[in-house]
């Protein structure tokens, strides 16, 4: 790798700028309407690796709506719990339609594709619902514990208004409830969902928080065994072919890490070995991913060259 600690910053720095006026070719999510208040200008980057080693850029300290990223400490704790049998419910396939598409799901018997669309997502959210007795706190516990913040919070403007928007979701969840994939309530089901996806977070504490996913399951600052080595693997081969939705295989092809994004414009990206990287800016192409943060963790990859291909 070309760069150290020094003139990673530099180079972070001068990449924000660079990207400083394409965020315009993108819009932010206005279908939830409480994510629309947020300054489309934003933006920020952040690199954490295994060394102990925090390197950011722009506003990589303001917290943002984690969205679909929050799949990914749902699906964890999820396989945590209910171990192999949770692959009887949900698939490990890319969809090749929208993130929140439900024709596919009536032709596949209420069977998600896989867990980080919106229905398996759902899906790991009545596991969750069903297996804990407040599910809602056991995740923002979860993910205060990774990312070493108490003050982690859910934004409940952001909930309410995904509540009100959820009609969608709730459609997914009702269709897995008469394939008899889905045990808990669906309002239940739904309130779970709508809070992960409202928790808000910085980009550091996103990179800090999945460090362990780049290290075969463990916490590199404590030695904590997160998720088995082989459950990490598994993890960060969906993210690989599902993360970034229908964007997955042209991520792959160009940048070649796994990552998720989420409709607040954050999107994390795993590198195995190394570390963490977290890129935030709120306007998002028609796939749903932030576009200067796609461009800003494809530039990082190319110049560190860190595919994992
Ligand atoms: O399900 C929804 O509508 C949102 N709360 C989460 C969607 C999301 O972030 C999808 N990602 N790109």
């Amino acid at each position: 790798m070309k760069y150290n600690q020094s003139n990673l910053q530099a180079r972070m720095n001068e990449l924000l700028i660079e990207q400083s006026q394409h965020y315009l070719q993108g819009a932010v999510a206005d279908y939830i309407p409480a994510l629309a208040k947020v300054l489309p200008s934003s933006m920020g980057v952040c690199i954490s690796t295994l060394d102990g080693n925090v390197v950011g850029a722009g506003n990589y300290q303001q917290r943002f709506s984690i969205q679909s990223i929050s799949k990914i400490f749902g699906l964890v704790m999820a396989m945590n719990r209910v171990g192999d049998s949770l692959w009887k419910r949900v698939n490990m396939e890319p969809s090749g339609q929208p993130f929140n598409s439900i024709i596919q799901l009536e032709w596949e018997k209420g069977i998600p594709r896989n867990p980080v669309i919106n229905a398996g997502a759902l899906l790991v959210s009545d596991v969750l619902a069903s297996h804990y007795s407040s599910s809602k706190l056991a995740f923002l516990n979860f993910v205060r514990s990774l990312a070493g913040d108490e003050n982690i919070h859910v934004n409940m403007d952001v909930y309410q208004s995904e509540l009100a928007h959820g009609n969608r979701n709730a459609a997914l969840a009702y269709l897995m409830k008469c394939f008899d994939n889905i045990d808990a309530d669906i309002p239940e089901v739904l309130s779970h969902y709508f809070t992960q996806c409202s928790v808000e977070m910085t980009c550091q504490q996103l990179t800090q928080s999945l460090l362990f996913l780049a290290n075969k399951g463990i916490s590199p600052s404590d030695n904590r065994v997160i998720l088995s080595r082989k459950d990490a693997h598994r993890v960060n081969a969906i993210l690989s072919t599902s993360g970034m939705y229908d964007q997955s295989g042209e991520f792959a092809f160009s940048v070649g890490l796994p990552a998720k994004s989420g409709v607040g414009g954050g999107i994390v990206a795993i590198v195995p070995n190394y570390g963490v990287i977290c890129a935030w800016s709120p306007p998002l192409n028609n796939f749903g991913n932030s576009v200067v943060g796609m461009q800003l963790i494809s530039k990082l990859a190319e110049e560190l060259g860190l595919s994992i291909f």
